[in-house]
């Protein structure tokens, strides 16, 4: 689509319909006189580029992509959309997986990219404040090259951004021992959708004056305000790392033991599971060692820590859980080529799953006590609609990715099967306690299962709260609300 030629109707959704002008020849202009020629691009195949993130089968063009510099720029840039009236959709790394990051009505895609400064380390008061387009594992290194660590791992660490992780509030296996990356945010610093800067939390660990726009913004999907940098925290890097490797010949055993392990104190980092199915889709592209390639369900474990007779303990610990529940034969890396290996295996999942079919991934969160059923109520829904589902994940945080998948149903019979299933899938998972998203966020592809995970009342401040902070809703609309 050529920018600036027509007003874009949201598709394929249920909302109302939302107008905004399109970008014009002179806003085009002016965004060029603030940024650059080189800070706004048209050509087809950025706009191409940026019309998509992770989230499966889904693609909105923007009308232009603006790259700025600066926090100055950011701020100019919605000043001018505030006037213009046209759409704004800050972009991270386009990792998401929920379509937070896809401008539905068109408009701008505001690139956060080039805003990817670590601004200072500060080692004695253990903060670092980097900015929102660092690519999360660049963040990482730096502070492990002094020592220290910022836990939150998403599987994009590679190509997310620190800002994006902000946005959706991400997580990542560690999250179990961790937390998300909300528990490393000490203050945030953003603009707001008239264009004004403002400082959220402050340098130290507590801060209990007024309310908590840090925590408010964390999660937000970009709908309240831009973050522009972020000041976190840091803590020292574990010296020790264990990882350990547990097939079980029952899912309702690993699920078991997984409640087992936070009730004994094992503190696992990480916690995952993957049921036959994933693995049978990862050994088509990697192979699995046998004793571990034929399990019902595969538990991987992280274990961290500086003491190792203690590490050594809580494996053994661990081992003794896992008998309880059915003799397993578990393996225990301490080589970090061999942990490397092991995490692979994990690591491969979702792009097997993508290799293998179309599918739609339903982040699926529950109390731990439930994740047997989960598993068994995904395959049921699954089947009775002549759709596969394969589920993997955080089981720790008893969150797993319940992924549909299409085999070879006709497009139709697929929109209308997966719908159905995933419906079904959410409404047991919030009648059970859990929610419909643990990490992904809802972004544009849950938006219809907010009224699931929250009271009407809720959804009401969540509204009233959006209308404070951007009264022309021109920042990433067509997100988390269904309609707007
Ligand atoms: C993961 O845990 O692998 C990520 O959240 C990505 C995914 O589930 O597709
Ligand atoms: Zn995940």
């Amino acid at each position: 689509m050529e920018p600036g030629l027509a007003i874009r109707p949201i598709h394929d959704t249920d909302s109302t319909m939302t107008q905004f002008e399109p970008l014009t020849p002179d806003s085009l202009s002016r965004l060029r006189e603030l940024l650059g020629d080189n800070g706004v691009l048209t050509d087809p195949v950025a706009l191409s580029a940026y019309g998509v993130d992770e989230t499966e089968d889904v693609d909105f063009r923007p009308e232009a992509i603006a790259l700025p510099e600066t926090k100055e720029q950011v701020a100019a840039v919605l000043g001018l959309a505030g006037e213009a009236r046209f759409a704004v959709t800050p972009r991270g790394g386009g990792t998401g997986l929920s379509g937070g990051a896809l401008p539905v009505y068109g408009g701008l895609s505001l690139s956060l990219e080039r805003l990817n400064r670590i601004r200072f380390i500060d080692e004695v008061n253990l903060t670092v404040e980097a900015e929102a387009g660092l690519i999360t594992a660049d963040l990482q290194r730096a502070v492990e090259d002094l020592g220290l660590f910022y836990p939150p791992d998403p599987a994009s660490h590679d190509s997310c951004q620190l800002g994006g992780n902000i946005a959706e509030d991400a997580a990542g296996p560690r999250s179990c021992k961790y937390g998300t990356t909300r528990n490393w945010v000490l203050g945030l610093e953003a603009v707001l959708s008239n264009g004004t800067v403002i400082r959220t939390g402050s340098a130290t660990r507590k801060n209990a004056a007024g309310y908590n726009l840090t925590q408010l913004l964390i999660g937000s999907e970009g709908t309240l305000a831009v973050v522009t940098a972020a000041l976190l925290k840091l803590t020292n890097m574990p010296r020790l790392r264990l990882t350990l490797a547990a097939p079980f010949s029952s899912l309702q055993g690993a699920a078991r033991a997984v409640s087992r392990l936070f009730v004994a104190g094992v503190d696992p980092a990480a916690c995952e599971l993957m049921e036959a199915r994933a693995l049978e889709l990862v050994a088509r592209l990697t192979p699995i060692p046998d004793q571990l390639a034929n399990a019902a369900a595969l538990l991987l474990l992280e274990l961290d820590g500086d003491d190792s007779d203690a590490l050594l303990e809580r494996a053994a610990k661990a081992s003794d859980i896992f008998d309880e529940q059915e003799q397993v034969e578990v393996i225990i890396a301490q080589e970090s080529s061999d942990q490397r290996r092991l995490w692979e295996i994990r690591e491969k999942i979702a792009i097997a799953v993508r290799e293998y079919s179309v599918y739609k991934e339903a982040d699926t969160v529950v109390p731990r006590s439930e994740l047997a059923n989960l598993v068994e109520k995904a395959r049921r829904v699954a089947k009775d609609r002549q759709l596969e589902a394969v589920c993997y994940g955080h089981a720790g945080d008893g969150n797993l990715h319940v992924n549909l998948l299409r085999g070879d149903l006709a497009a139709a019979t697929w929109k209308r099967n997966r719908d159905a299933a995933e419906a079904e899938l959410f409404e047991w998972v919030t009648s059970v306690g859990g929610s419909v998203t643990g990490e992904h966020g809802i972004g544009w592809s849950q938006r219809r299962y907010l009224p699931l995970a929250a009271l009407p009342g809720s959804i009401e401040v969540m509204r009233a709260l959006k209308s404070a902070f951007d009264p022309a809703g021109i920042l990433n609309p067509g997100k988390i609300f269904a309609d707007e």
